[in-house]
């Protein structure tokens, strides 16, 4: 083996002395490597396991995978974190197997490895592209320090449904916020080179679909046309293909009865022919073996030939690939060009990474102890948390907090160190964040007196990622106690919502309100004191319509992180303007879901008659409406020009902050294509800037929108400009906006 280490290292050297770009130089190395791979080695690079950090001991030799290893017949593996560890199997396999092909380690690095940022439903709030690159790029090093080389992140599945636990890993409803925010991740996690040792492969998932689950049920079937996958769904993946996105992943649902790990359509013609990608395809988990339950396959063997023939290259944890397409090549179902097809690009992935030339420099145990967790990290993550924060209601200006002295806090979230650290939180230690609490007492200190009351239970029994959540239906005795506080205090902040692993994979749910008894103690508490501030901690869109009509302040503060009590104290002493917009609606029940504000106007829009598109017992708006949220001090948008120019439109308009404090706002840019060959939506977010304006200051902003801003793809993926009308909206949320009407050619 040490000989054939020897032989890599002499190649490595020969190609990257000789004058040769980068790219050419890879792609020798790979055909060279390639040719000399058996096609079992070559099927090995196609087979990624999970691990336990005891992978290499027991339970790892137990079932026959540490032989495998040994053989080169796994090319990644997930789920193993640490310098030592990762280093301990790299070295494994590197000194065992005959080509000596090093691993790729992978981890679902989601919002944050060990410092923990708010969920990305969160961060999307924050709108902040520059911030949300940051939050990446932290979580990139401190994850590359730990071993890992690829994470599966950013999800840029488009959703449109709370009821999906998942609507808290992905950015919102909105194809075009959802595409500028994978770009920036990809940025943070890749950098401007994926050798580096500190940047790792981004992974966009869940191609496709996977967020439009019929009733928001997780892994449910997808029915949707052409227009809504190419105008809504596909256009983040796409965006991420162009900005080169290492690799993709497969959805686990079927889309009009084709599972997505087997749609040749999806991977073939568009992502490989029609956009020219050439990097890595996933599996999701065990999604190749999942074909049987799907029934387009009758066992794992079927489930491989279609799975390779599509464009699949990598097998996520179905043993089907390593124990089927040697044969399935053998016999001549499968032609090895595919296999060929898959290995290059996964030896091409290594290769960038690095990963040829030193296989261990991502195993620094050094470099480990020095980055992961360092303090300096916590500063992003508490200015990223109060960016992420949306001021849903204010009323009577009962927010900042100023000069109350007698606080009470109530609520089963108050003293919860564990839930604003979410789902998905990778290496972030449970009981980890800054509470509420905790965080308004390090904000005030002793000069103010805080009281607190639990009020009630929310989960009980498990709270982890295994197992489902139970919440508490029954127990009313904590009630009285937070009466008590209530009487005693001049406001109340209430922090209610959803416990960590209430949201996540498989976390749907069929009502979301605020779960167990939240509701109830609200109630109880706003009988005896009417100066509440409900502090919202949750991984989805909550149906609040009682609260958001009789609870005079509202702060949607999602999971926020590690930092979560001190980013909200932050807000709610003034200290930070609060300035984020919701990247998702918020519906006032769940009969209205799905919902979003880039919808169709339908042959029926709203008329006086009763014959229009309507629910009979809720108004047709959201409760809180895509791009909505408020700030300690009021905008006034003035003065809108749509100019026609050679070089496309330009739209300009003038915001003054009229109140009596500086803020930053997020002035929004929407058109609508209002006729057309299909029906265009009435709304479409086409631009937004995020500005701070100071007391009394008026700013002009200018969007200059181009050709391509204005067309939509067709049946067949293409895009299409159609000249005619368009009306320009611009304002401080996706409903409250000043318009007007130009012709566009
Ligand atoms: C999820 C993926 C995730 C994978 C590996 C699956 O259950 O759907 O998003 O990356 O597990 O953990």
């Amino acid at each position: 083996m040490k000989e054939m280490v020897l032989v890599v290292l002499v190649m490595l050297c020969f190609f990257r002395c000789s004058d040769r770009s980068e790219s050419s130089l890879a792609n020798d190395y790979v055909e060279n490597l390639l040719e000399r791979m058996t096609l079992k080695e070559k099927i090995g690079q196609m087979n990624q396991y999970s691990a336990g950090s005891n992978l290499t001991g027991p339970s790892g030799s137990e079932d026959g995978r540490y032989e495998k290893f040994k053989n080169g017949e796994v090319g990644s593996v997930l789920n193993l974190v640490g310098a030592e560890e990762t280093k301990k199997l790299q070295k494994l396999v590197v000194e065992n197997s005959r080509l000596g092909i090093p691993l790729i380690f992978s981890y679902d690095v989601i919002h944050g490895y060990k410092t923990i940022f708010p969920l990305p439903l969160a961060e999307s709030a924050s709108w902040d592209l520059d911030l949300m690159e940051k939050s990446a790029r932290i979580a990139a090093l401190e994850a590359t320090a730990s071993g890992i080389q690829w994470t599966f992140a950013p999800m840029v599945d488009v959703s449109r449904d709370a009821r999906w636990g998942r609507v808290m890993e992905g950015f919102g409803e909105d194809p075009y916020l959802v595409s500028l925010i994978a770009r920036a991740k990809i940025k943070g996690l890749q950098g401007s080179d994926l050798s580096g040792v500190s940047t790792m492969a981004a992974c966009v998932k869940h191609f496709a679909g996977y967020g439009l689950a019929e009733s928001g049920k997780d892994y449910n079937s997808v029915n949707i046309g052409k227009n809504l996958l190419h105008n809504v769904l596909l256009p983040p993946f796409r965006a991420s293909a162009q900005s080169k996105v290492a690799t993709f992943m497969n959805a686990f649902n079927a889309i009009d009865g084709v599972p997505s790990t087997a749609n040749e359509y999806l991977l073939r013609d568009l992502l490989f022919e029609k956009w020219g990608y050439e990097g890595v395809v996933v599996s999701d988990w065990n999604s190749i073996g999942e074909l049987v339950n799907h029934g387009v396959a009758k066992d794992k063997n079927q489930a491989s030939v279609l799975a390779i023939n599509a464009g699949s290259h990598i097998d996520m944890e179905a043993d089907a690939y390593i124990q089927n397409l040697e044969q399935l090549v053998e016999n001549g179902t499968v032609k090895e060009e595919r296999i060929d097809d898959a290995v290059r690009r996964i030896l091409q992935l290594k290769f960038n990474l690095g990963l040829f030339e030193d296989p261990y420099k991502y195993s620094d145990v050094e470099r480990e102890k020095e980055i992961v967790g360092s303090t300096e990290f916590r500063g992003v993550a508490r200015e990223v948390a109060t960016k992420s924060i949306v001021l849903l209601k204010n009323n009577n200006h009962l927010l900042p907090l100023n000069g109350e002295r007698k606080i009470g806090i109530i609520g089963p979230l108050a003293k919860d160190k564990d839930s604003p650290i979410g789902n998905w939180r990778a290496q972030g230690e449970s009981n980890s964040a800054v509470s509420l609490y905790e965080g308004i007492s390090n904000a005030y200190g002793d000069s103010v007196e805080l009281s607190y009351a639990k009020g009630c239970d929310l989960s009980i029994g498990p709270n982890n990622f295994f197992e489902e959540v139970q919440i508490e239906t029954e127990d009313r005795s904590g009630f009285a106690e937070a009466i008590q506080v209530a009487q005693s205090s001049e406001v109340v902040l209430m922090v209610l919502g959803e416990p960590a692993f209430m949201s996540g994979e498989a976390r749907s749910r069929s009502e979301i309100g605020l779960p167990g008894l939240q509701l109830d103690l609200l109630k109880v508490v706003h009988e005896v004191n009417k100066n509440i501030v409900l502090l919202l901690m949750n991984g989805r869109p909550l149906t609040i319509p009682w609260a958001a009509e009789n609870i005079p302040a509202i702060l949607e503060t999602w999971h926020l992180g590690s930092e979560a009590g001190n980013a909200i104290a932050d807000v709610l002493s003034g200290k930070v303007n609060p300035s984020g917009k919701l990247p998702i609606s918020f519906p006032r029940s769940v009969g209205q879901l799905p919902i979003y504000y880039n919808k169709l106007n339908t042959g029926r829009p709203k008329s006086d008659m009763v014959f229009y598109s309507h629910h009979m017992d809720v108004e047709n708006s959201s409760q809180y409406p895509f791009g909505y949220g408020l700030s300690y001090t009021t905008f006034v948008y003035d003065n809108l020009k749509v100019e026609s120019g050679n070089d496309g439109v330009t739209v300009s308009i003038e915001v003054t902050n009229s109140g009596d404090r500086r803020g930053e706002e997020i002035v929004q840019l929407y058109i609508r294509d209002v006729v057309a060959t299909i029906s265009r939506p009435v709304l479409e977010l086409k631009g937004f800037k995020k500005m701070m304006i100071e007391t009394g200051e008026t700013k002009k902003v200018e969007f200059q929108l181009s050709k391509e801003d204005f067309s939509f793809y067709n049946m067949d993926g293409d895009l299409v400009f159609e000249p005619g009308e368009f009306v320009f909206s611009v304002g401080t949320s996706s409903e409250k906006l000043l318009t007007q009407r130009i012709e566009v050619n």
